[in-house]
């Protein structure tokens, strides 16, 4: 477990480019923490050091945005969605079958089921407007 402290968008963003280096096909990041936390801040640095050439946005809506590249990114967003069934439907087991790097937003509605995929975890803590604790579990850093 490692824990980090940023204190500004730049810094999560830079921490997310970071945690790229070390994902490989089929990895699975799982973000935990409310609305605001840095979540797709963090996926932002994600997708710039896996080298993505799309633009990162929250996939509220969408449920899961894909970025291409060389190693191309699933962008999830779990918070409108309660069932296997419909995480499913929106292509999560696909995606981690065909080596895309997947993560997700708003994992604590699935808690169990991502589980058994073996997550990086990524915990994101507001500790003021702009300090944030961040602690990564998973992987080595
Ligand atoms: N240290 C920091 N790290 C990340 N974001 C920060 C930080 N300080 C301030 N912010 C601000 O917090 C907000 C984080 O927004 P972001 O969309 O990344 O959060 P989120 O966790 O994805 O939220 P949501 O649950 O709505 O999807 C941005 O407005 C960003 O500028
Ligand atoms: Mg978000």
């Amino acid at each position: 477990m490692a824990v980090f402290e940023t204190n500004n968008r730049a810094e999560t963003v830079a921490l997310g480019q970071r945690l790229a280096v070390r994902l490989t096909p089929g990895s699975l990041v799982s973000f935990t923490g409310g609305l605001g936390a840095g979540k797709t801040a963090f996926t932002e640095g994600i997708a710039k050091g896996l080298g993505c050439t799309d633009p990162v946005s929250s996939p509220t809506f969408a449920i899961v945005n894909y970025y291409r590249g060389p190693r191309p990114l699933a962008h999830f967003d779990l918070y409108r969605i309660s069932t296997e069934e419909d995480l499913n439907a929106a292509g999560f087991y696909d995606f981690l079958d065909q080596g895309a790097i997947v993560v997700t937003e708003w994992s604590e509605n699935f808690a169990h089921l991502l589980a058994l995929e073996h997550p990086i975890t990524v915990a994101i803590e507001r500790t003021g407007e702009n300090s944030r604790r961040i602690t990564i579990e998973g992987v080595d850093l």
